[in-house]
């Protein structure tokens, strides 16, 4: 997409790689977030793929109403995540009742790359990310772009993986990566795994994007083993380090990405010594085309 003219934003934007994210400074997020301006925060929001609004107080109701600009907030299956009165927000924390590390990582499922949201029909459209507690080391955010990572395949792999479609199991990915605190047979019943093109359409750019991540197991009509080695394969093809965008957090950050042509992951930190608290909201999409 072509660049914005600079001074045509009604807010300071400053990339933050050559290719993907910006930061956006100069909007009050826990205010009221006017017709305007949030016009102007999804154009960014498109064209960049990754914002980062640097520190502010941010409410949890007031993350949750920024997020319903994007759309219907969903609700995550896996409710023992819930944020206190807000079962929008999905919070990932390791401090005990004391506030003090309780040395269990939350969630080991986001430490691989993966989209927010694949293993359902309807997948994830913007995550919009808060740190409430950052550790001083670790517990980075990365992004990967997935136009880029299409683009970047060869013919061959292009013309393979035209009409192929993945399963998506959010059962898999969990058990796979977490391996304890596993889902409840009411969690696996509301999330029966799905299946969606490998290379899809984003609706708003009409930009291709390779979309398979940590949650797509197998493809359809193919050999298990064969789907997860081709898999495999091509999520290790994916990443580039210069379409990468590895964000260092800092307390109060806010970060909103469009899931349908990133991946995204969290870096280890030592969640013994370490505290980490970020809590999301994902947005409900599209079916994926
Ligand atoms: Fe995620």
């Amino acid at each position: 997409m072509n660049a914005t003219p600079a001074g045509d934003w009604p807010f300071e934007v400053r990339p933050l790689t050559p290719t993907l994210g910006a930061e956006i400074s100069g909007v009050d997020l826990a205010g009221e977030v006017d017709d305007v301006v949030f016009r102007a925060i999804y154009r960014a929001w498109l064209q960049y793929q990754v914002l980062l609004f640097p520190p502010q107080d941010l409410p949890p109701g007031r993350q949750v109403a920024f997020a319903r600009h994007f759309g219907q907030v969903q609700i995550h299956v896996m409710n023992q995540y819930h944020a206190d009165g807000f079962p929008e927000l999905y919070r990932l924390s390791n401090l005990d009742g004391r506030g003090r590390p309780n040395g269990r990582h939350p969630d080991k499922g986001t430490l691989e790359w993966h989209t927010d949201g694949s293993w359902q029909h309807v997948t994830g459209h913007a995550t919009i990310i808060y740190g409430e507690v950052v550790p001083e080391t670790g517990g980075e955010t990365h992004f990967a772009d997935m136009y880029g990572a299409y683009d970047r395949l060869d013919s061959a792999w292009k013309a393979r993986i035209a009409t192929m479609r993945a399963v998506h199991n959010l059962d898999f990915s969990r058990t796979r990566r977490h391996g304890e605190d596993p889902m409840t047979d009411e969690q696996r019943r509301a999330t029966p795994p799905v299946d969606h093109p490998v290379v899809r359409t984003h609706p708003e750019t009409g930009r291709k994007c390779l979309y398979l991540g940590d949650h797509a197991e197998s493809i359809v009509g193919m050999p298990y083993a064969e789907g997860r080695a081709l898999i495999e394969e091509l999520n290790a093809l994916a990443v580039h380090p210069d379409l990468t965008y590895e964000h260092r957090w800092t307390t109060g950050e806010l970060i909103a990405w469009d899931n349908r042509c990133l991946l995204h992951r969290a870096t280890a930190y030592d969640p013994a010594t370490q505290g980490r608290v970020v809590r999301r909201c994902t947005v409900l999409g599209e079916v994926p085309a």
